[in-house]
């Protein structure tokens, strides 16, 4: 009988107002809501064979819980901190607790808007960063993840 491959788990996580995507500052974010945004991304996931889960919040408390349960649970992490990339050391921490491997993604690009938003907490702990490359970033990264996983 065939060996069944486990599908690698990957989540993928959405920080503050990203819920409000293509209402929010479409210049920046385009015009793609956030539901059909993770429609896409699913539809990549099934593709490439991998199970996507996904969670939003505007709450760091909450974003926090999601990564301390995906432990041992999880084997990528994609995600968009969002305003928290400028300033959770505690979201940061989180991720160096669990030690999930991640990618760290923004629709824009940080480096060329206002200067605070060229700090990330999160950059030097990253597999890697994506930035201003749109939505498209997302897919990106899930590609890069699944290639990551199966060097392992
Ligand atoms: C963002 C960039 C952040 O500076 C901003 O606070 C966001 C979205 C992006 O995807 O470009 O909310 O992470």
């Amino acid at each position: 009988m065939k060996k069944k491959i486990k599908k690698k788990k990957i989540l993928l996580l959405n920080g503050p107002n990203l819920n409000l995507l293509g209402f929010r500052e479409p210049k920046l974010y385009g015009n793609i809501n956030f539901k059909k945004l993770i429609k896409i991304i699913k539809k990549k996931a099934k593709k490439l064979n991998c199970k996507l889960y996904h969670f939003q919040s505007n709450s760091e408390n909450k974003l926090i819980n999601k990564i301390h349960i995906s432990q041992k649970k999880i084997d990528y992490i994609i995600i968009n901190p969002a305003a928290f990339t400028h300033t959770s050391i505690a979201l940061r921490d989180a991720l160096l607790a669990v030690k999930i491997p991640f990618i760290e993604v923004h629709i824009s690009n940080i480096f060329s808007r206002e200067k605070f938003r060229s700090k990330s907490w999160f950059s030097d702990i990253s597999q890697g960063i994506i930035s201003g490359f749109g939505i498209d970033g997302y897919l990106i990264a899930l590609k890069t993840s699944i290639k990551r996983l199966k060097k392992k």
